[in-house]
């Protein structure tokens, strides 16, 4: 069969991808691997009862087809969610994707044509980096640091490529809490990134997965905030600040942006899936993804804390990370010549997981220092034995 396959297939391989799905699927170890939330957060009791009045309210409509742009009333549920956040949408520019794993996928297939230039953090999320490369375009990684992606080095990159006559299409960035590094983009590196989109002519595809999982402060305004000619796209999804389960996402922008993802929408899946759309909008409107933005405060913060102060106990001193203010991940440089991968060997058979940084890269040889720690579904009694047992690897190897 092989030689009928696409090539496309060879993009696709992801060896890293597939052993942390295997981690996930695993019950019986210390799991620092998935960026998951835990499912105790859920309020599993009140979506039961709204699911049961929407059904009643709703009849037939729960089981039929949505528009391929999506439920009007989420829809316009978004807008007022994004006007809470300072922003000025319109319904029409609202578009429901399944999941925003659908929505990256999407962003490369109205973008890119095989050989486009982009640029996406280093490291990282891995299935952006997966979705995009399906579309076979020139990845260029720019390292970030504490407070995001090192923009000096980007505008050297970007000031390179136009003396050859070059540009990018975009820049992909995860601004809070970024997955896998926790690193939040600064309010001034907002602006700069934005002024550079302006100067060079590049879209900035703005995924705000982690944008309300604020664990201290408050957040800070979304990079679309200080957009005023369309340059932003932004992603939203419920999956982390409410539940995955029902793979339902947005992405934001113009009109005329809308109806180019909506063709590609349609040959992709029709639509998104009805019921989860229904539901979640009712739980919107009754106030309910609000508290529970509110609840991911108390829950998360003590795991968060209990990570930090176990690295700080059992990681040695040649370790290198810095302490998130929400999010899931911790982001950990070990010393040089360390091989993660041996790592994570040993760990798996002391019951611990997390996953190497190889994932985040494009090129997995640069990840091999590098670890990322997920605290979101962990408690606190396994984030401490869990990370003493790493240390003590670390310390061993
Ligand atoms: C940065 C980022 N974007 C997008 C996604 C995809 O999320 P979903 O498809 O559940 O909305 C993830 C999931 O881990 C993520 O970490």
């Amino acid at each position: 069969m092989k030689e009928k396959l696409a090539d496309r297939l060879e993009e696709m391989e992801n060896e890293e991808l597939a052993d942390l799905m295997r981690i996930i699927g695993r019950d019986d170890l210390i799991s620092f691997a998935g960026g998951i939330p835990d499912t105790e957060i859920f309020p599993t009791d009140r979506l039961k009862q709204i699911t049961e009045e929407v059904i009643a309210n709703k009849g037939a409509e729960f089981y039929q087809y949505s528009s391929t742009e999506g439920n009007e009333l989420l829809r316009k549920y978004l807008v007022d969610f994004l006007t809470e956040r300072g922003l000025t949408p319109e319904f029409e520019e609202m578009i429901i994707t399944s999941g925003s794993q659908q929505a990256l996928d999407l962003v490369g297939k109205v973008f890119l044509n095989p050989g486009d230039r982009i640029v996406v953090e280093q490291p990282s999320y891995l299935g952006a980096i997966g979705a995009f490369k399906g579309y076979r375009p020139e990845i260029k990684e720019i390292p970030i640091e504490e407070d995001g992606i090192k923009v000096e080095a980007l505008a050297v990159y970007l000031s390179q490529l136009k003396q050859r006559g070059e540009s990018i299409k975009f820049i992909y960035l995860v601004p809070d809490y970024s997955n896998p590094s926790g690193a939040r983009l600064s309010v001034k590196k907002r602006k700069e990134i934005l002024n550079l989109a302006e100067k060079y002519n590049f879209y900035i595809i703005e995924d705000t997965a982690y944008s309300e999982l604020n664990y201290y402060g408050q957040r800070l305004d979304y990079i679309k905030s200080y957009d005023s000619s369309d340059r932003v796209i932004l992603l939203g999804s419920f999956s982390k600040f409410f539940v995955p389960g029902f793979r339902i996402a947005w992405i934001y922008n113009s009109k005329q942006f809308v109806q180019l993802v909506s063709k590609a929408k349609q040959n992709m899946d029709l639509a998104s899936a009805t019921a989860g759309q229904l539901i979640l909008q009712r739980a919107g409107k009754e106030g309910l993804l609000a508290e529970q933005i509110e609840r991911t405060k108390d829950f998360y913060r003590p795991r968060l804390e209990a990570m930090a102060n176990a690295l700080d106990d059992h990681f040695p001193q040649t370790a290198q990370w810095f302490r998130p203010e929400g999010g899931f991940f911790f982001w950990v440089k070990l010393p040089e010549g360390f091989d993660s991968r041996q790592l994570l060997e040993e760990a798996l058979e002391q019951k611990v997981a997390f996953v190497t940084g190889s994932a985040f890269m494009t090129n997995p040889a640069d990840g091999c220092r590098y670890l990322r720690l997920s605290f979101s579904n962990s408690q606190v009694d396994d984030i401490r034995a869990g990370i003493k047992i790493l240390g003590q690897l670390i310390r061993r190897i």
